[in-house]
């Protein structure tokens, strides 16, 4: 496994990697989901690459850039086991050179859930895995569908630039008690880490409810929230019951639904959804 940090550098290796090469852009820290695009990676393509950056133009004023844990030695061995081929770890210099000031910003689908909490968020995001993708040439990138807004806005961006890379969205890791995994999780306190939980219970309950025909929106959202609000540490951000292509919130009768959270347990905040779809 080569483990490079110049771009020029990743620009060479790349002529003489043999195709497809697959891409997963990571900031670190990895776990199970993360393996488990690699994974799918290495199963679809001859090549891997995997990046790892803390991207900073995608944290807020008050977000969390300088505490999000970073391991690089261990993100490496991880990377290692898996069958690796190259690990690029960009300088933010190359990344950001002075006086940057181009950006990549993908519109409707940026203004709601995420992007209504996190302004520029999306831009950030955007904007570095475009410049991922200038570097690597990926035939095909992989994401997680824990973040089903970022999958949605970097696909959209894929069409409307015409990059020929295909969008891999890989199912969300879950721990055995139904946590999503985060990188974020490591910040929480041990009852923190148990009322966490209450994520999942939200959306298996609203799940239930679908499955057993209820199929409004509003009562969905509703099931969610109660029960996040049964929980002391938890304090609930937004519930959207969304179409999953438009991401327009639904109002009514609905067959089709991306169910997605934010949820603040004590100070972290953290993210999960479900798909919600009328069996025929
Ligand atoms: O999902 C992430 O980890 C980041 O948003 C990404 C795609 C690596 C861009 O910095």
């Amino acid at each position: 496994m080569k483990i490079i940090t110049n771009l020029s550098e990743l620009i060479e290796i790349r002529k003489n990697l043999s195709e497809p090469v697959g891409f997963v852009p990571t900031m670190g820290y990895l776990h199970e989901g993360h393996l488990s695009l690699v994974r799918q990676a290495k199963q679809d393509c001859n090549n891997v690459i995997v990046s790892i950056f803390v991207n900073p133009t995608q944290f807020g004023p008050n977000e969390d850039l300088n505490s999000y844990p970073r391991d690089l030695e261990r993100d490496c061995s991880l990377l290692r086991e898996v069958g690796t081929d190259v690990v690029w770890i960009p300088e933010t210099n190359e990344m950001y050179p002075e006086n940057f000031q181009t950006w990549v910003i993908v519109n409707n689908l940026t203004k709601p859930l995420e992007g209504a909490r996190r302004p520029d968020h999306f831009r950030g995001v955007t904007t570095i895995v475009a410049k991922l993708f200038n570097a690597v040439q990926p035939n095909k990138a992989y994401f997680g569908q824990k973040d089903a807004q970022q999958a949605i806005v970097i696909k959209r961006m894929v069409k409307d630039l015409n990059y020929p890379i295909d969008i891999v969205v890989c199912p969300i890791v879950r721990e055995p008690d139904g946590l999503a995994m985060s990188s974020r999780n490591t910040y929480l306190s041990e009852d923190e880490r148990n009322a966490a939980t209450v994520l999942y219970r939200g959306l298996n309950a609203a799940k239930d409810l679908f499955e057993r025909g209820v199929h409004d929106a509003d009562k969905i959202r509703t099931i969610v929230r109660k029960t996040i609000e049964a929980e002391p540490l938890a304090k609930l951000q937004y519930v959207s019951c969304a179409d999953p292509h438009t991401l327009e919130e639904l109002v009514g009768e609905f067959s089709q639904s991306l169910l997605s959270i934010a949820v603040f347990v004590g100070k972290t905040r953290l993210i999960d959804n479900i798909v919600l779809q009328k069996k025929n």
